[in-house]
Formats: structure tokens, sequence, C-alpha cells
């Protein structure tokens, strides 16, 4: 069983999409195991964002997550981190595949909906940092 972090970016937020991107992690199967609507920090998105800060869109991508509220939500389930990637498809929304969140609601790299963990080392990191208070059980 793995728990992996989800962000719904504040464009996605904006869009009405919670409930879209959130029916569709449910249909997979996959278990909400932690969610809320929050301004995020600036610090919290240099953070979470830290391993691209000498990256030219470190600023823009900061901008952008501290531009609105994002949901943050922990999901867990067998294979999370890789299943949940594969549902919001590629970073570049040109690239994702239909079918994937990225593919059908997205069409720009700034502006492309949600994040989701890389690997179970990041998921860990990140929902530490988005949940520091730990989950409900
Ligand atoms: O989100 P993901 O893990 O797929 O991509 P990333 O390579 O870790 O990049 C993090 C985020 O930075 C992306 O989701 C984009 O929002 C943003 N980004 C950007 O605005 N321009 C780029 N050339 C690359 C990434
Ligand atoms: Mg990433």
């Amino acid at each position: 069983m793995e728990t992996t972090l989800v962000l719904i970016k504040p464009g996605g937020v904006s869009r009405n999409l919670i409930g879209e991107i959130t029916r569709r992690i449910e249909a997979r199967s996959l278990r909400v195991a932690g969610m809320k609507l929050i301004r995020a920090e600036r610090a919290t998105v240099e953070e979470h964002y830290s391993e691209h800060r000498e990256r030219p869109f470190f600023g823009s991508v900061c901008d952008y997550l501290t531009s609105g509220p994002v949901i943050a939500m922990a999901v867990e389930g067998e294979n999370a981190v890789k299943a949940i990637r594969a549902m919001m498809g590629a970073t570049n929304p040109l690239e994702a595949t239909p079918g994937t969140v990225r593919g059908d609601f997205a069409l720009t790299i700034d502006d492309n909906l949600t994040h989701s963990s890389s690997d179970p080392e990041a998921a860990a990191r990140e929902l530490k940092l988005w949940f520091p208070e730990g989950l409900p059980h």
C-alpha cells in the first residue's frame, strides 16, 4: 500500500475541476485519505519544488501555486504513486495522452492543473510538508 500527494493547482480549482479529478481518482479504487482547500504559503511551495530551485521556471511555478486556493490530497492504494502519475499524464499537456487529466483538460505546461509525487520517497516528503498535522484515521 502506498500514499501519494496530489495537488489540484489554482487553475484546476478555479475551473471547477475538483470534483472531476477526485471522481477519477475514486473511480480507480484509490482512496482519498486526506483532503483540504488551502491558500499555500510561499515557503511551502518553494520547499515543495526545491528540486527545481535553479530552473528558469521556478519563480513562475511558485507564483502560480500561490496565486489562489489549491486542493492538497493524500491518495492511498496499491501502487498509488505510479497509478496517479499515469492518470495525470505528461508534464506538457501537449504530450499528455487523451484520457489523462492533463490530456483532457490542460493545454499549456504552466497551467497543467495538477501535481503528483514522482516516487515513494518524494511522496513521503511531500505528504509531511502538506499535511504536517498528519492524516485523519
Ligand atoms: O509536475 P511534474 O512532476 O509532471 O513536472 P516537473 O518537471 O516536476 O515540473 C514541476 C512543474 O513546474 C510542472 O508541473 C509545471 O507546472 C512547471 N513547469 C513549467 O512551468 N515549465 C517547465 N518548462 C517545466 C515545468
Ligand atoms: Mg515533478
